[in-house]
């Protein structure tokens, strides 16, 4: 084992108070042997009896073992593992070790399984595909503007001349544990190892209503909330969601449609399905949201998202469009809630069946829709099943769905849907989306989005993208600059054969031609490669992460992505300094206990290689911010 001198021996005595000494070597033989899908199902015996002791052992053993790794700074530890311990142990005692849910908690936990495949499950529609769909067609008239924010995870005590160079996941605030000489002071707009201050926010705020000012409306996709995950609480929590909205309503004129995030909400991720009894509950972030967008979304659709979950159906004013935005945190492997029971259950809070009941209702009236929401649905840490399920509603709805809107990656990308994913051409292409860069300076420049959309048909018909450049020699020295970055029309348009007809819109289809001009020129696939973190902290993608990559945007079903589940953390040696390659889900659940655990099951040769991390502030930061 590898302890810190006398602080690790204090955390043994520590821990010897939460387990017994058997159990705990037990557990630590069991991690040690965790090295595949069967070994971890083994190593959730020990932990079962752990979780049984009660949440209190849980979570003194897990902190203990993660302090005597260094994993993570004491508090850090400590305040991730309490927080989202309980829900874990809660799971253990639940469910059978041996069983499929085990599988899957063994996947998004410790990424040592693959996700079972599909559990079948049919979703019912309460009418079939009409055989005539209505035509929406174009008469050419000027499109209207659509403004697009996402990732803002403002940090309200982001504190200028803080420490920027730190070992935590995120820095730029006065941290108790922090002494020492300064190395890097936090400026006043922003820092890459570090959540947005409220001014990058103000000012994205104002450059959006400055580049979008005939904008109709914005679509905001959610996570309002930093990073420091192991210090929020309800009180913060709540706390920010109100300012945000309160910015957001002094700053943008027209109406806003946002959708909930993974982070807007304590523990991070916690959304308990509405089969669990339990003391913890997200209906608190209903009720604050419902309350706090009613001004936009109008007192019904605010009432229908205080009781479905956060989801919520609006028609657009004076349009045929109607907006569905759909709480996501119940289909994504990182909400530890839904691995409780042994019972699949396909449909949990019934999100499905509201999605299917709004978009029936849009087709009854002939209307076109937009689905809104925080986890593009063909990522890795979507969940297998219910990506499968929310495809079935796609492919049914193929005709009404306009386009899809979505964050949570942090990066500037799109995902296609395909009536038949064995088949991936520009005629089986049935549904795009559109995945917003974050406002967060951590995985590259703040950005946001302004579409064209036809009015007739709510085609997409242009992407801009906008950003502050965080390396521009004046960025701290005077407001943040935003300009244009590029327009996907003008960059993409003339790449495909034959080049995009200026009346023809920025559909499914276009999107898979693009794919295939990506696999056929890499000069353009870089370019797109450049944009994903709009030109900074630009990561080389060669010929297998290319492939990877394009894979993943023909997957808007994540059984057809190809992610694979890694465990641990992958090490990967430059020149002077240790990388780490860490999966994409890592960049968006705010590394949570699951960031911890991973490390703790493949950890071989990890010790020698985390004392020289906590040398070096920038390559933890680059495992904690993706
Ligand atoms: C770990 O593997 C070793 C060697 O196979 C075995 O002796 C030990 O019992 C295993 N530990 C656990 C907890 O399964
Ligand atoms: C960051 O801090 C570490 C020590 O904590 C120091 O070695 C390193 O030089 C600092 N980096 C910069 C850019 O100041
Ligand atoms: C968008 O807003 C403008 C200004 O309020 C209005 O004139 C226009 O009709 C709206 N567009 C649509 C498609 O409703
Ligand atoms: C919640 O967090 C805030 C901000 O860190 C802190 O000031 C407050 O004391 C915390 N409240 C509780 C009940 O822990
Ligand atoms: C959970 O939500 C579903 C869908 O709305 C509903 O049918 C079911 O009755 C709810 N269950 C509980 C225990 O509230
Ligand atoms: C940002 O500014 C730096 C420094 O001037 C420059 O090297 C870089 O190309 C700029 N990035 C973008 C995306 O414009
Ligand atoms: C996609 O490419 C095919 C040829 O491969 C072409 O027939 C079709 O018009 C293109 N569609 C779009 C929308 O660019
Ligand atoms: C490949 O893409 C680049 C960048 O967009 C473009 O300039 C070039 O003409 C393309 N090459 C071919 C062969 O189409």
């Amino acid at each position: 084992m590898f302890f810190k001198g006398l602080f690790g021996t204090l955390l043994l005595l520590a821990l010897l108070h939460g387990a017994s000494g058997d159990l705990l070597s037990e557990i630590e033989s069991a991690l040690q042997n965790a090295t595949d899908c069967a070994s971890c199902h083994l190593l959730l015996i020990p932990l079962q009896t752990l979780a049984h002791l009660g949440n209190d052992a849980f979570v003194d053993t897990i902190v203990s073992v993660c302090d005597d790794f260094g994993l993570e700074d004491p508090d850090v530890c400590q305040g991730v593992i309490g927080e989202e311990g309980p829900i874990l142990a809660h799971d253990l005692r639940q469910i059978s070790a041996t069983g499929q849910t085990a599988t899957k908690l063994c996947d998004a936990v410790f990424g040592l399984c693959n996700p079972p495949p599909v559990n079948a499950f049919t979703v019912p529609f309460p009418k079939t595909a009409p055989t005539n769909p209505k035509v929406f067609e174009s008469t050419g008239k000027p499109p209207f503007q659509v403004i697009h924010i996402s990732d803002v995870h403002i940090d309200r005590f982001y504190t200028v001349g803080s420490e920027a160079n730190c070992t935590k996941p995120i820095c730029c605030r006065n941290f108790a544990d922090e002494t020492g000489p300064l190395t890097e002071p936090a400026g006043p707009n922003g820092n890459s190892h570090c959540d947005s201050p409220v001014t990058l926010a103000d000012s994205m705020l104002e450059a959006a209503q400055q580049f979008g000012s005939t904008a109709n409306f914005t679509l905001f996709t959610g996570d309002v909330v930093e990073g420091a995950v192991w210090l929020v609480n309800k009180t913060e929590v709540t706390n920010d969601l109100e300012a945000f909205n309160a910015e957001m309503a002094s700053k943008l004129k027209a109406p806003i449609f946002p959708a909930i995030g993974n982070h807007d909400s304590v523990p991070v991720n916690s959304f308990p399905r509405n089969t669990t009894t339990t003391t913890i509950d997200s209906q608190w972030v209903f009720d604050t949201q419902s309350a706090g967008w009613a001004q936009w979304i109008g007192a019904i659709a605010a009432s229908q998202e205080d009781q479905t979950s956060g989801s919520y159906s609006v028609v657009a004013p004076g349009m045929d469009l109607r907006i569905i935005s759909v709480n996501t945190q119940y289909w994504y492997k990182q909400n530890f809630w839904v691995y409780d029971s042994d019972t699949q259950q396909p449909d949990p809070n019934g999100l499905l069946a509201f999605m299917v009941q709004e978009l029936q209702a849009a087709e009854d009236a002939g209307q076109r829709a937009f689905i809104i929401g925080h986890m593009p649905m063909g990522k890795e840490d979507a969940l297998n099943d219910q990506s499968n399920y929310y495809d079935q509603i796609t492919q049914r709805y193929k005709n009404t769905i306009a386009a899809q809107f979505f964050g949570h990656s942090h990066k500037d990308q799109f995902e296609i849907a395909y009536s038949d994913y064995n088949d991936q051409t520009a005629s089986t292409a049935t549904s795009i989306a559109f995945i917003a860069p974050a406002l967060t300076p951590t995985s590259g420049n703040p950005a946001f989005k302004i579409y064209d959309i036809d009015p007739d048909t709510f085609e997409v018909m242009d992407m801009r993208v906008y950003i502050t450049n965080i390396s521009a020699p004046n960025f701290q020295s005077t407001p943040p600059q935003w300009d244009l970055y590029y327009s996907a029309r003008a960059t993409y348009g003339p790449l495909v054969t034959p080049p995009l007809p200026a009346s023809a819109p920025l559909d499914a289809a276009f999107w898979h031609n693009l794919t295939e001009v990506f696999a056929a020129n890499d000069t353009a696939f870089q370019i797109f490669n450049t944009f994903i973190s709009r030109g900074g902290d630009v990561q080389a993608c060669d010929d297998s992460c290319k492939a990877t990559t394009i894979c993943d945007m023909r997957a808007l079903r994540a059984e057809n992505n190809c992610d694979n589940p890694t465990p641990g953390i992958m090490f990967k040696r430059g020149e002077s300094e240790v990388h780490l390659s860490v999966s994409e889900s890592d960049a968006c659940e705010g590394k949570g206990i699951a960031h911890i655990l991973k490390a703790l099951v493949n950890r071989d040769g990890l010790e020698h290689d985390f004392a020289r991390f906590r040398q070096s502030g920038r390559v933890l930061r680059s495992i904690y911010q993706g």
